[in-house]
């Protein structure tokens, strides 16, 4: 016999809007609100349909069965109604698969080392940008990683130069991007003909999404006008067969999935490196062995690839950072639709799902589950997430820590954000000393699709010169 999933009660049109509303804003604010109060499991009726919210690591764990539950794809960033990129194609959308096999390999972490130098490079640019403003300058570090990020993609994987350092203006397409970010949020908390009604904004927003598309469109069709036999993503694109079928990718899909990496590539990265600062900055004896450990391992001298490997304390703050604030904060599932028609349940068959929920997992929620981390599970503490400990909490809690997602719906750009937020984080602690512009910063959170720390605004006064 399985039970209701409790919840709060719905009311006729708006369903449980209302119990989010506090929090518009941060509309993941008011889901993990209502989750304190009604559990593990919850439903609401959201936008007209029952969701199902989630938020323990067990669950969690049920919910990476395949077999079961796939992904549902969040709406489309891009304004053509054509072939979706990986991000957003439904699992059995031929195209995923396609790009899933020529891109696979493209973002091995064998390939993303030979981005080293091309990352290095963007990095530099960060350093020397911060030492020239020196320590009167309060630094917005948000949107210094957000420019770090999105010219280190672009240029790894597309051989392309924004040369967001050179400006003081952020690239339009990071506002267009923030622009339809917030509006695709805001939409989930407000009825749908209120959206409808809403002329201008949604004139704006189809201008917005169009000009993103172009600029990712543009970047293709000069790479047609002028090929280079450079290695990168996008001549893998542009060359690389299917290992399976032996066709190539139609333009029309490189262009999508260009736009892709654009977004995916840059904003949940720099949300890491932003959230890493805040708390290495809050915690102040992590943020000296972390930067022991780099001077310890580098010195004085030239960061290169394989020291990464050896910044086990550095790596396991960025696991602890991901685990606390995932940038991205959720992930929604449905009942895999290959078996639609089988009765399906969850939590050892207390809940019945049916085929048109969505399942949202709460992942801030999943991944501070006391029951796998105890007491101290919203602490800050990089120490458990060191090889040894992590590996051993990851054997008896599988659901643990998902902050890349699962199967074959992983993030395909792990091996590359970690890599940069490594090489990031060690060039920053080797020439500054870092500190809060406000030294009593409490962090608040900005949600877009992703996460961020709002207003964290840091100054940076060099060390002593490098070698
Ligand atoms: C998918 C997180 C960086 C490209 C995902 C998913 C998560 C995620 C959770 C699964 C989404 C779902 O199941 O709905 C992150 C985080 C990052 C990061 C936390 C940085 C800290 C990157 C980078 C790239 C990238 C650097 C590109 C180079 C993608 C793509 C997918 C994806 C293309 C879709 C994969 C597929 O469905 O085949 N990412 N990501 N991500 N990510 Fe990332």
């Amino acid at each position: 016999m399985t039970e209701p999933i409790p919840g709060p009660r719905a009311l006729p049109f708006v369903g449980n809007l209302l119990d989010i509303w506090q929090d518009r804003d941060i509309p993941l604010r008011g889901l993990e609100r209502v989750a304190e109060a009604y559990g593990p499991i919850y439903q609401a009726m959201l936008g007209g349909k029952r969701r199902i919210i989630i938020s323990s690591a067990a669950l969690l764990e049920e919910l990476t069965d395949e077999k079961r539950f796939s992904k549902v794809p969040p709406p489309s960033v891009s304004n053509n109604p054509g072939p979706k990129g990986l991000f957003v194609a439904k699992n059995e959308d031929p195209d995923w698969h396609q790009g899933h096999r020529i891109l696979m390999p493209a973002f091995a972490p064998f390939s993303v080392q030979s981005m080293f130098p091309d990352m290095k490079d963007i990095a530099n640019q960060l350093i020397l940008s911060w030492a020239r403003k020196g320590a009167d300058h309060k630094i917005l570090a948000t949107e210094d990683f957000t420019r770090l990020t999105l010219d280190t993609i672009a240029l790894c994987s597309m051989s392309f130069r924004f040369n967001s350092f050179y400006t003081d203006t952020m690239h339009p397409f990071v506002d267009a991007m923030l622009y339809v970010f917030s509006e695709n949020t805001a939409r989930t908390s407000r009825p749908a003909i209120a959206t409808k009604l809403r002329y201008k904004a949604n004139k704006q927003f189809d201008e917005a999404r169009a000009f993103m598309r172009k600029v990712s469109q543009d970047i293709v069709t000069n790479r047609r006008a002028n090929p280079t036999d450079k290695s990168d993503v996008l001549n893998t694109m542009i060359y690389g067969k299917d290992p399976k079928t032996g066709q190539v990718m139609r333009d029309e899909l490189i262009t999508e999935q260009m736009l892709t990496f654009l977004i995916a590539g840059h904003e949940t990265t720099s949300g890491l490196l932003s959230f890493a600062t805040a708390y290495l900055l809050q915690n102040p004896h992590v943020y000296l062995k972390a930067q022991k450990e780099v001077d310890e391992v580098i010195g004085k001298r030239s960061i290169e690839a394989k020291d990464l490997q050896n910044l086990k304390y550095l790596n396991a703050v960025l696991r602890e950072t991901a685990r606390l604030s995932p940038t991205v904060p959720v992930l929604q599932k449905h009942i895999n639709p290959a078996i639609a028609h089988e009765v399906v349940t969850l939590d050892n068959g207390r809940y019945r799902i049916n085929p048109e929920d969505h399942i949202i997992l709460l992942m801030s929620k999943c991944q501070t589950d006391p029951k796998v981390w105890g007491d101290t599970a919203a602490d800050f503490e990089p120490e458990r997430m060191l090889d040894e400990n992590f590996d051993k909490i990851l054997a008896e809690y599988p659901g643990a820590w998902k902050p890349f997602g699962n199967g074959k719906r992983a993030c395909i750009g792990r091996p590359f954000a970690w890599q940069e937020a490594l090489l990031v984080l060690a060039m920053i602690l080797q020439n500054f000393d870092v500190s809060l512009d406000d030294p009593a910063y409490s962090m608040k959170i900005k949600q877009t699709l992703t996460i961020k720390p709002a207003d964290l605004y840091i100054r940076v006064k060099p060390r002593d010169q490098m070698d």
